[in-house]
């Protein structure tokens, strides 16, 4: 915990009181960006470089029990966690930033995620996290405030005590006090994403490891934050006016660029697996024979697929093993 963190916890919690209960808990969804946030420009307050949006998942995410204990333990579905495994640590570090609620906490995490799918349990879990702290100190605080705490664990879950469409703003601050997300008053309910599961290959870098790698080194960095900010005006006027196959470029797009950006870093950074770009091929096919389809991918070789509704069994009959969700419910 660095001087600067325990200052912006401080700022947030300004005159909120604490109601201290044995025990808090709360559930958050995951989410995909269809804007990427990738690159910081602080890393200790996890402040980005760009804007990005996001849907969340609904009711796929993290639910987090939450008690303050003798000594701290962290368990994951279930299963006690080695207190040296990063996940442990990780959320240990997180909670030490808040001594005034208690020194040790038993943290209880389910997924109901498929986590090996690739799709970020950070930020649902550190969103969850957060907003059970919430609840156990009685805080009461408003999104925007739980936002701006779940950013300091992870930059993605910053989105994640939303529902629905999501917009984290970059904001300007060095000190970090207007970057938080907002939801969009939208709602789509044919939205649909798919998501595939092709392989199961460890991430060679992390995403934290990756995006500062990519903005040191990578001279295509540059137009990165140009275009994030292009298409997150575009995204948010798609949602507006339903406009799909204007969404699902910008965001197929987005981000395929952001990966652009990832393989001109040095040494370079190729999250996409021979899989992905088969996938990535299939698309396009299918796409050119007429089926509104698109997709996004994240710092990982799985691809995330992006659809209305009205494409739901055409999509299932091209893709047998697709595990379908409905952000909207
Ligand atoms: C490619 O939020 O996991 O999924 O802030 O370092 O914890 P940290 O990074 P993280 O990065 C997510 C990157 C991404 C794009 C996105 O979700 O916007």
């Amino acid at each position: 915990m660095s001087d600067i963190q325990t200052q912006f916890v401080k700022n947030v919690l300004a005159g909120a009181e604490i109601e201290r209960k044995a025990g808090g808990s709360a559930f958050a969804p995951s989410n995909i960006a269809l804007s990427k946030y990738w690159g910081k420009r602080n890393a200790e307050l996890n402040l980005p470089i760009n804007s990005s949006l996001s849907v969340s998942l609904g009711r796929l995410g993290t639910q987090t029990e939450l008690r303050l204990a003798d000594e701290s333990a962290v368990y994951l579905n279930g299963e006690s966690v080695d207190p040296a495994d990063s996940f442990a640590t990780r959320t240990l570090e997180f909670l030490n930033l808040f001594p005034m609620v208690g020194k040790h906490f038993e943290v209880r995490t389910e997924n109901n995620i498929p986590t090996a799918a690739g799709l970020a349990s950070s930020a649902s879990g550190f969103a969850a996290l957060v907003m059970a702290l919430d609840d156990l100190a009685g805080w009461g605080l408003d999104k925007q405030k739980l936002s701006m705490l779940a950013r300091l664990g992870s930059g993605s879950a910053s989105r994640s005590v939303f529902d629905g469409f999501v917009q984290w703003h970059a904001g300007t601050d060095d000190e970090g006090t207007d970057s938080f997300a907002e939801r969009l008053d939208a709602e789509w309910p044919e939205f649909r994403i798919g998501i595939l599961e092709l392989s199961r290959v460890r991430k060679p870098v992390g995403s934290r490891d990756g995006m500062n790698r990519t903005v040191e080194t990578s001279e295509l960095y540059n137009s990165w934050p140009v275009q994030a900010h292009a298409d997150i005006d575009v995204i948010r006027r798609a949602i507006e006016v339903r406009d799909f196959p204007m969404l699902g470029k910008t965001a197929e797009r987005n981000a395929l660029s952001m990966h652009a950006t990832m393989m001109s870093a040095w040494p370079p950074l190729i999250y996409l697996q021979p899989e992905s770009i088969g996938m990535i091929h299939k698309v396009q096919r299918l796409r050119a024979d007429g089926l509104e389809l698109y997709l996004t991918i994240d710092a990982g070789p799985n691809i995330k697929l992006l659809f209305l509704e009205s494409a739901a069994s055409d999509v299932r009959a091209a893709f047998p093993d697709l595990q379908v969700i409905q952000p909207f419910g």
